[in-house]
């Protein structure tokens, strides 16, 4: 992706989260001249890959198959320096802008719409070859067990959510007609390096052609810029 392009979604994103009143960290608007004043006070933040991540797993259009996200808060599963059990995401997700089927080995996560549009969600079970399965998923939503055929598109609106059990496969995107979604997920410690088992392979954090100057660093940018 071109770094103008990313910094394009990071502007328009943060218009969306004030419209929407929703309130970023600290960390989520330092520049990257204000990276170069942090040091290992910020590590938690640089090795739990905390703030802005956008990516377009590989698909070259951002807008089709793309998911811009901020984790707020996790943990680290191979770091004892971080022991913390649960992460927070906040995500925004465009009309039809498409996060490709995946499952997680390890995380459980609640998907929750936190306003905007309707959140569609499409839901399977995955087999013991970890490709899709033709029965019945049995999800909870909002505390309330439903049973749904395999494939099933369900539209959360907003206060509504999802748990995500280890291996339900699930892709989202934004119900057309009805406007961006901002999307909250509340999970157990999430590693985006080894715990999403993709459908079809994609890439998941993009080689970014530096056409300008970065408006925000991406959650894995912050050591090249932190003193030593
Ligand atoms: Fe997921």
């Amino acid at each position: 992706m071109k770094r103008s392009e990313i910094n394009a979604i990071i502007r328009d994103a943060e218009n969306f989260f004030a419209e929407m009143r929703f309130a970023l960290p600290p960390f989520a608007s330092w520049t990257a001249d204000d990276w170069r004043t942090k040091g290992e006070e910020c590590a938690e933040i640089a090795d739990n890959s905390l703030g802005w991540d956008i990516t377009d797993f590989g698909s070259g259009d951002f807008s089709r198959v793309g998911l811009l996200l901020i984790t707020i808060r996790n943990g680290s599963l191979d770091n004892p320096l971080y022991p913390k059990p649960y992460a927070e995401k906040i995500m925004i997700v465009g009309e039809n802008q498409v996060t490709p089927t995946h499952f997680h080995w390890s995380k459980q996560e609640d998907i929750i719409n936190r306003g905007g549009g309707e959140l569609a969600v499409r839901l399977y079970n995955s087999d013991e070859n970890e490709a899709l399965s033709d029965t019945d998923v049995v999800v909870s939503l909002d505390g309330v067990k439903t049973t749904l055929k395999a494939g099933s598109l369900i539209y959360l609106k907003p206060g509504e959510s999802i748990t995500m059990t280890r291996g339900l496969y699930h892709s989202f995107w934004g119900r057309e007609g009805c406007g961006k979604v901002l999307v909250g997920e509340v999970s157990k410690t999430n590693d985006d390096n080894t715990d999403n088992r993709f459908l079809e392979s994609t890439g998941r954090f993009p080689a970014i052609d530096e056409d300008e100057p970065p408006y925000r660093l991406l959650c894995n940018e912050y050591r090249k810029y932190m003193k030593k």
